[in-house]
């Protein structure tokens, strides 16, 4: 989420997200993995790439992997491949970063925003079904803040309807969910899965880049080609494309960073817990609801709190860090105007517009540093 870099050092008591504190801890790792890239100067589509491709395909259960400059990228790509008319719809979240639906229309198609599940956040699988009409080419479900959206219940209506499922899985790399029988990881079964690498991101790299997930590897290939100005050989352009590569220097870092993803994962999920013990004596705060059917990452750890503004006043008085992510619906947004949406189109949106902060949560934050996250917004309702 680039609006809210993250804050850390001697700014605040509790940093929202402190990138010091990892650096710290994998230095020694990941500068001699830098290094070597830029003492060889092979920055532009070096090994690391493929190898980075190679460990996130094998990770997310997918067959191939592209890696591009941006999670923002990652979805305007195969949007693109799917050579959008006008009027061509591709049904999305509003409650999302801006990135969803500004791929939509650079790619020339409409967003269609639909209204999400109140406990998950997650767009309503109903509400997408609802949407469906004879110009729907897409359906974009964004994991977010870390949890996977309803897959088999979005997958079995694409599949009926004969159009596509992209999975923004910008805020969820690793992240998983059962569906059926089977635990399916974010951008396995959708028709491509996108991935961010800012560097706020559970795996982030020190400047922007993203990744796309598919089975397809027709699909790979094609995207493969949009990311180098559409050709697959060089000065020969099958189609008109992008300058979309991922530096090598940052794939060099984030496959250093990837061997410490899971047990990154694995923290953040056990400071969730613990969030949710402490904060249970505050009624006047909700904590996230965890699908039984899903791995949550907690890229966000994100509460609905009664007067969330005044919280949030305080919680910034006394040195805490926080996040509203996102106070205003994409629907809402005045370069989204002309399509027609107004103040109360889609209520639950709106609802957690109005009622969610996102509070501190990353694999370092201690127990002391939780205590006084909770002890703040305790004396808030006190
Ligand atoms: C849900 C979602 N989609 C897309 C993006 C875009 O990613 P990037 O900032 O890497 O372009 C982000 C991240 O900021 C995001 O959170």
């Amino acid at each position: 989420m680039p609006a809210a870099l993250p804050i850390s050092g001697d700014l605040v008591n509790v940093p929202l997200l402190d990138l010091v504190a990892q650096h710290g801890a994998i230095a020694d790792e990941i500068l001699p993995a830098a290094m070597a890239v830029i003492e060889r100067q092979g920055f532009i589509m070096g090994p690391e790439v493929g190898q980075l491709e190679a460990a996130i395909a094998a990770l997310s259960h997918v067959g191939h992997a592209v890696a591009c400059a941006s999670g923002t990228d990652a979805l305007l790509l195969p949007l693109r491949a799917l050579e959008l008319k006008p009027g061509d719809e591709v049904i999305c979240p509003s409650f999302t970063f801006f990135a969803t639906a500004g791929a939509v229309h650079n790619a020339g198609g409409r967003p269609v925003f639909v209204d999400i599940d109140p406990a998950s956040y997650n767009v309503a699988p109903e509400a997408v079904e609802a949407a469906i009409t004879p110009r729907t080419r897409a359906i974009i479900a964004v994991h977010l803040y870390g949890q996977m959206a309803d897959m088999g219940r979005l997958k079995e209506m694409a599949d009926r309807h004969g159009v596509v499922l992209i999975e923004d899985a910008a805020q969820a790399i690793g992240a998983r969910r059962r569906v059926g029988r089977d635990w399916r990881m974010a951008g396995e079964l959708g028709w491509v899965g996108t991935l961010s690498f800012f560097p706020s991101k559970n795996l982030g790299g020190w400047g922007d880049g993203g990744m796309i997930l598919t089975q397809d590897a027709g699909v790979a290939q094609r995207l493969a080609r949009l990311r180098l100005h559409g050709g697959a050989k060089q000065y020969h352009h099958d189609e008109v494309g992008f300058n979309s590569r991922l530096d090598t220097i940052q794939a060099a870092i984030l496959l250093v960073k990837l061997r410490h993803l899971a047990g990154w994962s694995a923290a953040r999920r056990e400071r969730a817990a613990r969030y949710g013990e402490l904060l249970r004596a505050v009624p006047a705060v909700r904590t996230p609801a965890v699908d039984a059917d899903a791995e949550h990452i907690f890229h966000q750890y994100t509460i609905r709190a009664e007067r969330r503004d005044a919280l949030v006043a305080h919680l910034r008085q006394a040195g805490i860090g926080c996040a509203v992510y996102y106070p205003v619906g994409l629907h809402l947004q005045p370069c989204f105007a002309d399509l027609g949406y107004r103040a109360g189109s889609l209520p639950e949106t709106e609802r957690a517009m109005a009622e969610v902060v996102s509070l501190p949560i990353f694999p370092e934050l201690n127990d002391g540093q939780q205590d006084a996250v909770v002890g703040a917004i305790r004396e808030f309702y006190q």
